[in-house]
C-alpha cells in the first residue's frame, strides 16, 4: 500500500517539501506520496487525530505548530524536548515520536564549511533568539560545541535560551551593540534573524566591521540566495553559506527517519534552487 507522509502548517501552499520529498521517493523507488497539509492554529490536535485514524507514516511540522504539537505526540525524542520544538513526526506501528531535525540539519550543512573537531574548539555567535536560534544552540551543545554565545535585541530571550540548555556550555547571552564590539573573538557566526530577508534585501543585522577575514558566515535565510551579511562578509574575506543547506539537510534527516535511507542532498539541493529560480 501507498505510504502517504506531509507537512502540516500555515501558510503552507508555498512549502517546497511536497516537490523535495516526492522526488525522493520517486527516485529511491519508494511507494509513497507526500502531501501539503494546511492546518490552522487551534485544529493541530485534530490534525494529530487525523494522522493516527489514516496511519499516516510521518510528517514534518512547520509554523505555527511545533511547540504545540508537542502535547500530542505519545514520546518525543530528547533534543527536541530540550529545544522546546519538534519539525518531524514518526509514526512507528501507531506511535507518534517526535523529532527535531531543524538544529541536526543546520550542523550538517555547516560541516561542509567547518569540520566538527574544529566547531568544537571553535567560538560560535549566534545572533536572534527565536525558535531557529534556540534548535541551532541546543544542537549544537549536544554536540559538545561549548563556546557558543548569543546576541539579540531583546536580551532576555538570548538569556532563556542558555539557562534552558541541558548540555554542558560556556554561553554568555549579548546586546547587539556588544556582540558588534567583539565580533573579532569568533570562528563562526551565525544569522538566525529574518533581518536582509526579502524584501527588506538592504538590511544588516549586525555591523561586520570587527568582523575576521578568517571567519564564517552563515545565514538561515535562502530568500534572496545572497542576503547582505553575506555580501558584506565575504568582501571582507569570509567563508559563507545561505539557509538552502539547512533546510535541504533537516529534509534528509526526516526522510532518513521516515525511510532508513539517508537521501542525495546534492539532488535535494538542486530540486530546491529550480523551484527557487
Ligand atoms: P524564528 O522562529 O524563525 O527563529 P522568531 O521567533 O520570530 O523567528 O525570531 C526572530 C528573531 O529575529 C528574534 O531574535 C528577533 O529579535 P527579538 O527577540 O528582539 O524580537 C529577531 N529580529 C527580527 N526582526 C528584528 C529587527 N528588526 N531587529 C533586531 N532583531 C530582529
Amino acid at each position: 500500500m501507498e505510504k502517504i507522509y506531509g507537512v502540516i502548517g500555515s501558510p503552507i501552499s508555498h512549502s517546497m517539501s511536497p516537490q523535495m520529498h516526492n522526488d525522493l521517493f520517486n527516485f529511491y523507488n519508494i511507494h509513497a506520496r507526500y502531501h501539503a497539509f494546511h492546518v490552522e492554529k487551534g485544529n493541530v490536535k485534530k490534525a494529530i487525530e487525523g494522522i493516527r485514524a489514516l496511519e499516516i507514516s510521518g510528517c514534518n511540522i512547520t509554523i505555527p505548530h511545533k511547540i504545540e504539537v508537542m502535547e500530542y505526540l505519545d514520546e518525543i525524542e530528547a533534543v527536541a524536548a530540550n529545544i522546546g520544538a519538534v519539525n518531524t513526526v514518526v509514526n512507528q506501528d501507531g506511535k507518534l515520536i517526535g523529532y527535531n531535525t531543524d538544529g541536526n540539519g543546520f550542523i550538517r550543512s555547516l560541516h561542509t564549511v567547518i569540520e566538527q573537531s574544529a566547531l568544537q574548539h571553535a567560538n560560535v555567535l549566534i545572533i536572534g533568539a527565536g525558535g531557529a536560534a534556540r534548535a541551532i544552540f541546543i544542537s549544537l551543545a549536544a554536540s559538545g560545541v561549548k563556546n557558543i554565545d548569543i546576541a539579540n535585541r531583546t536580551i532576555e530571550k538570548a538569556e532563556m535560551i542558555i539557562s534552558d540548555c541541558q548540555y554542558e556550555v560556556n554561553s554568555v547571552a549579548l546586546s547587539m551593540k556588544d556582540a558588534e564590539m567583539n565580533l573579532g573573538k569568533y570562528r563562526v557566526m551565525i544569522n538566525t534573524t529574518s533581518i536582509g530577508m526579502s524584501p527588506k534585501v538592504d538590511e544588516l543585522p549586525i555591523s561586520l566591521q570587527h568582523l575576521s577575514p578568517q571567519s564564517i558566515v552563515s545565514d538561515i535565510i535562502y530568500n534572496p540566495l545572497q542576503t547582505k551579511i553575506l555580501i558584506d562578509a565575504r568582501e571582507k574575506g569570509a567563508i559563507t553559506q545561505n539557509g538552502i543547506g539547512m533546510f535541504v539537510n533537516q529534509g534528509a534527516l526526516a526522510f532518513e527517519k521516515w525511510t532508513g535511507i539517508f537521501p542525495d542532498t546534492n539532488r535535494m539541493e538542486t530540486t530546491v534552487t529550480n523551484i527557487l529560480g
